[in-house]
């Protein structure tokens, strides 16, 4: 039994969840990296099978971890339920908090800056989620166990949209979805993959409003997602012609 499984047993989110196949379902398979089976907790609440009205609600009232007791209001996402592009964070700041939408704050005005050079807005084509839902206190990095309470609605988020490519934004979101504490550095520059779906990873906005250095390797990483991307949208299934593809 690795750590990872230990944890998730401890918590009661053994054994892991499998999704519905999404591979075989697409029509090319992406060239990336063996990683191992996605770690996808089964759950025993049934947020497995919930949509989206059942997961806003399970979220909303959600108590799996202590954040519930000092949030203002959980955050389960916010874009389009058909897109194609995904983008998962860390965890809710104080501004997310108090307005219910992830990546409000300086973070978040850097990533439109991000997903506009990409020729995306986030209301469009792109999902933006984050790892945990509620606002660690004094926006502390969210601990092991608060990433495994709630990844099985980030599983639950992922299976719903079925993006063509998710970008983790940082260590944290890409150690939950690669269930890994690689750095980032040693996860940059690959394609990973999570159910079955490709994943870049790049550094997080917040790490790059600190170290303005770091966005040009961030962009070679946007790049290479957008790459696969296009790798990934056949001229048949007309979703080239939607922005950044
Ligand atoms: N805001 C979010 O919603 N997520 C982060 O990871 C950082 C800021």
């Amino acid at each position: 039994m690795n750590g990872n499984e230990a944890r998730w047993r401890e918590l009661g989110l053994w054994p892991l969840w499998v999704g519905r196949n999404p591979a075989a379902e697409r029509a090319e398979t992406p060239t990336h990296a063996a990683q191992p089976a996605p770690s996808a907790p089964e759950v025993p609440d049934g947020v497995a099978d919930m949509d989206w009205p059942e997961l806003e609600q399970q979220v909303r009232h959600c108590t799996r971890c202590p954040l519930h007791e000092t949030r203002r209001q959980a955050v389960l996402g916010v874009g389009d339920r058909a897109a194609r592009w995904m983008f998962v964070g860390e965890g809710p700041g104080a501004e997310e908090d108090l307005r219910g939408e992830p990546f409000v704050g300086a973070a978040g005005r850097l990533l439109d800056q991000m997903l506009k050079a990409l020729g995306l807005d986030r209301t469009s084509n792109v999902y933006i989620a984050n790892v945990v839902k509620c606002r660690p206190p004094q926006n502390r990095t969210p601990t092991e166990q608060e990433c495994a309470a709630c990844m099985p609605y980030l599983q639950r988020q992922v299976a719903l949209i079925r993006p063509s490519v998710i970008v983790a934004l940082g260590k944290v979101a890409a150690g939950a979805l690669l269930a890994t504490d690689s750095t980032l550095g040693a996860l940059r520059g690959k394609t990973h993959d999570f159910s079955g779906i490709p994943v870049v990873v790049t550094w997080h906005p917040a790490y790059l409003l600190r170290t303005p250095a770091d966005k040009a390797k961030s962009w070679e990483d946007l790049c290479r997602a957008r790459r696969l991307m296009a790798s990934l949208c056949t001229p048949r299934d007309g979703s080239g012609d939607r922005a950044g593809t």
